[in-house]
């Protein structure tokens, strides 16, 4: 039941994204519109993108600024937008890496080719990087 419910959930927040924006015009309508969006849909609105980012911040036990560089303009706000940091590219990665796992290999799972099995949790358990062993 749990695994469904990841399950579920990370189809929303990968999959879904793109064929409810498709659905959706409303949703398009969004005044904070992500600028530089290279994986996720460009006219992703505001909740599944918080809902992803969350998801990404909890997978890999980290804060924003962990990809975020800092904005020049107010160093107490972050630039969501730049690609300054290098673990943002890296991230970008992950989630290429992340969404080709589970098209190619998981496909037939449940007979639903959607359903996302791996995210970034199944590897990272909250750290930055995965663990090779269990601690001591
Ligand atoms: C592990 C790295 C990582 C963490 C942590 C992270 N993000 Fe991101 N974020 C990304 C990546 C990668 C993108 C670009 C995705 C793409 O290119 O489709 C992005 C894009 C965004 C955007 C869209 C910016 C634009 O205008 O294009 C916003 C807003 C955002 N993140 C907010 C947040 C918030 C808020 C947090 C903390 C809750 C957060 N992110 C944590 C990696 C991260
Ligand atoms: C199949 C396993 C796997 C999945 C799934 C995965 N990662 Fe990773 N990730 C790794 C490994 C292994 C490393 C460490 C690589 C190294 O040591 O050079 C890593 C490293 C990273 C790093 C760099 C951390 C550092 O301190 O150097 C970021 C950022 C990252 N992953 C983000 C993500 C995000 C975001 C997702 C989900 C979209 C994700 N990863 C999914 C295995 C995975």
């Amino acid at each position: 039941m749990q695994n469904q419910l990841k399950s579920i959930f990370f189809l929303t927040a990968i999959v879904g994204f793109i064929s409810l924006a498709a659905m959706s015009p409303i949703l398009q309508k969004d005044d904070h519109r992500a600028k530089n969006l290279k994986i996720l849909p460009k006219d992703i609105n505001n909740d599944d993108l918080k809902a992803l980012t969350d998801n990404f911040k909890t997978a890999l036990g980290v804060k924003c600024d962990f990809c975020h560089a800092k904005s020049k303009e107010d160093p107490k706000k972050l630039d969501f937008a730049s690609d300054e940091k290098e673990y943002k590219h890296v991230a970008r990665d992950m989630m290429r890496m992340t969404n080709t796992i589970n098209k190619k290999y998981f496909k037939h799972h449940e007979g639903n080719e959607s359903v996302a099995v791996i995210q970034c949790m199944t590897c990272h358990h909250g750290n930055k990087k995965p663990q090779l062993a269990l601690s001591p």
